[in-house]
């Protein structure tokens, strides 16, 4: 199903149940994940330190791809996106999920555990792990960013 086994998922307390069941799915499909934290249910902490954990792992190749979950998505997207090299794209659909990845190459998927249910967000993983960018004219919009 999916190409590249490896992946980086990592969430704050609001995102801890969602990204419980998650890792559950990805394991389920043979891929390797590794927890960024938060390790802790109930626990509250800041969503940029798990965001900054994930994307330095991705700066040092230790996968290719990340999945950040908070309560919207919009703090993990903002602190994510800080990174040079990193293209997270916040996604509420299979449709931004594909564009994401055709369009904008993006690297880390961003989840909302209070705006997305579990079965949508494995919708979403399943078309963001499973689409390739489309290069092209894409690429070129990349280069500018
Ligand atoms: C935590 O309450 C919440 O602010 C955080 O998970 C996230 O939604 C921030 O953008």
């Amino acid at each position: 199903m999916f190409k590249n086994k490896k992946i980086l998922i990592g969430s704050d307390h609001a995102g801890f149940d969602l990204k419980k069941e998650l890792i559950k799915f990805l394991e389920e499909n043979k891929y390797e994940v590794h927890d960024c934290g938060t390790y802790k249910s109930g626990e509250s902490v800041d969503y940029p330190d798990y965001a900054n954990k994930l994307c330095s792992l991705i700066k040092l190749n230790k996968a290719p791809k990340g999945i950040l979950i908070c309560g919207t998505g919009i703090g993990m997207s903002i602190a994510a996106n800080r990174h040079k090299i990193i293209r997270a794209a916040l996604c509420l659909d299979s449709e931004m999920a594909k564009l994401s990845r055709e369009h904008n190459d993006a690297n880390v998927l961003v989840l909302g555990a209070r705006i997305t249910s579990s079965e949508d967000a494995i919708n979403i993983i399943k078309i963001f792990l499973n689409t390739n960018f489309a290069k092209g004219r894409h690429q070129k919009r990349i280069d500018k960013i």
